[in-house]
């Protein structure tokens, strides 16, 4: 079992590289189903995630190359074939994005057999938008021992309007529609980057798309698309983490290879909080604390708002700021499993229904924590790396689902951090269902 060894302590100092976006790359590389050709895409994350989005696309018949040598971080995907329409739960339930298959598997085969994601640990997380939309367009969808079967000869566009947005809804009914007959006007969709990343991708393919990454995105359905090239953009969740970590540390950390037009939320609450941020051209951020941290309060919301997967990152800075914080999270349910645990390492915070109130700053002092999520993870890393002494982490492979090689870009500026175990190590539900 993976664990990381954190002493805190250390000023974060120097320059911290981000990868490519894994809620860009699980999409686009389910958009390969879509076409006979081949598709290339660059700048591919090496995170967990893409590893089983990889064994789900082969499971299926098609022919994935996923390389990380130094030139590049690179994947090429061929689903010629696809002798095997599902996804099995064995995959799915342990990535609940497997259902980004859903809606390319329908619209080219006609036929989708995806087991139910299941919740997670920050929620019920169901995919009822995603069964809506698809049948407004002409699937027929049941529900059986635990997976859904669509089918339709040829999907219909259609006048979808989301009851609420939703990222990997509005990504899998885009790929629906491209292929669908005739126009779908979609309505109340996510406006996240990685929606706009995956309707470049599609228009590099044949699609024709207008209106991503606004709340309207009307599709004209084509009969066929063809392969393409794209590369991935960087990813905004891994590059805010950072900057909280160069903030937290009382650092100087240059953030590169990041995108800040995706960091407007982020930036602005940081600067709210006292830390001075300076954008270094178009794709580089520097991240100074200096003096003390102030208290700042955030609510999630979709984007362009404060995103909910840097709630957790955020909170553990606002452990460090003086003053009260109020940590309102209106994404997700359940989304607060980091905060016993901090509050193990000595943090105030009192939870009341979907609000967390922080009071600080608080000394933390290191513990052996136990990682539950995947930004959670990230959260307890934050903390560890101001704490007093050595934290021990545990199940640290959620955070090998989403962040390339963390430890060693951390000890690249500073931080005093290792790894204990084989980052390839099977996991505890994988021992079991041995
Ligand atoms: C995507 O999840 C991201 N995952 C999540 O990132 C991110 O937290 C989330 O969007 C919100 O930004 C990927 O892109 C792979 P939603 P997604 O559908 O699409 C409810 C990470 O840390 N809902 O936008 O699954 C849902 O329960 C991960 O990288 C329905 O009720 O999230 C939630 O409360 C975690 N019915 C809200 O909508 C549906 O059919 C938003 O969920 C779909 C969603």
């Amino acid at each position: 079992m993976d664990k990381f060894v954190i002493r805190g302590g250390n000023p974060l100092l120097g320059t911290v590289r981000v990868s490519g976006a894994k809620n860009s790359a699980l999409p686009c590389m389910a958009a390969a189903i879509l076409t006979e050709d081949e598709v290339i895409l660059e700048n591919i994350p090496q995170v967990r995630d893409i590893e089983t989005q990889r064994r789900l696309l082969a499971s299926m018949g098609a022919e994935v190359e996923l390389g990380y040598g130094r030139a590049q971080h690179r994947t090429k995907i061929c689903c010629r074939t696809l002798s095997d329409p599902e996804a099995k739960y064995e995959i799915v339930k342990t990535m609940r994005a497997s259902s980004l298959v859903l809606g390319p598997l329908i619209a080219r085969c006609g036929l989708a057999r995806v087991a139910m994601p299941g919740g997670c640990a920050i929620g019920g997380r169901p995919i009822d938008l995603h069964i809506k939309g698809l049948e407004k367009m002409g699937a027929t969808i049941t529900q059986e021992h635990g997976y859904l079967e669509a089918r339709a000869a040829r999907l219909r566009g259609a006048h979808l309007l989301f009851d609420r947005i939703t990222v990997t809804g509005t990504e899998d009914l885009l790929m629906a529609a491209v292929l669908a007959e005739g126009e779908t006007l979609m309505e109340n969709c996510a406006r996240e980057p990685e929606v706009v990343d995956l309707a470049s991708l599609l228009t590099a393919m044949g699609a024709r798309i207008e209106g991503a990454g606004t709340s309207t995105i009307r599709v004209h359905g084509v009969t066929r698309l063809h392969g393409a090239r794209h590369r991935i953009h960087p990813d905004r969740i891994e590059a805010g983490t950072f900057l909280i970590a160069g903030a937290i540390t009382g650092g100087d950390l240059i953030v590169a290879n990041c995108n800040h037009n995706h960091l407007g939320a982020v930036i602005s609450k940081l600067q709210e909080a006292g830390v001075r941020v300076d954008l270094l051209g178009p794709d580089s951020v520097r991240v100074r604390a200096d003096g003390r941290l102030r208290a700042a309060d955030i609510s999630t919301e979709e984007y362009p708002g404060f995103p909910t997967d840097m709630q957790a990152q955020f909170m553990a800075l606002a452990t460090q700021a003086e003053g009260v914080s109020q940590v309102k999270e209106n994404i997700f349910e359940n989304r607060f499993m980091h905060v016993q645990e901090l509050v193990r390492m000595g943090a105030h915070i009192k939870v009341d229904g979907n609000t967390a109130t922080v009071r600080g700053p608080s000394r933390l002092s290191a513990a052996a924590v136990m990682c539950s999520d995947l930004r959670a993870s990230a959260s307890l890393v934050l903390a560890a790396l101001v704490a007093d002494g050595e934290s021990i982490l545990d199940r640290v492979y959620h955070m090998d689902r989403g962040y390339e090689r963390i430890e060693e870009k951390l000890r690249g500026v500073g931080a005093q951090i290792r790894r204990l175990g084989n980052i390839f190590a099977p996991r505890d539900e994988e021992l079991i269902a041995r």
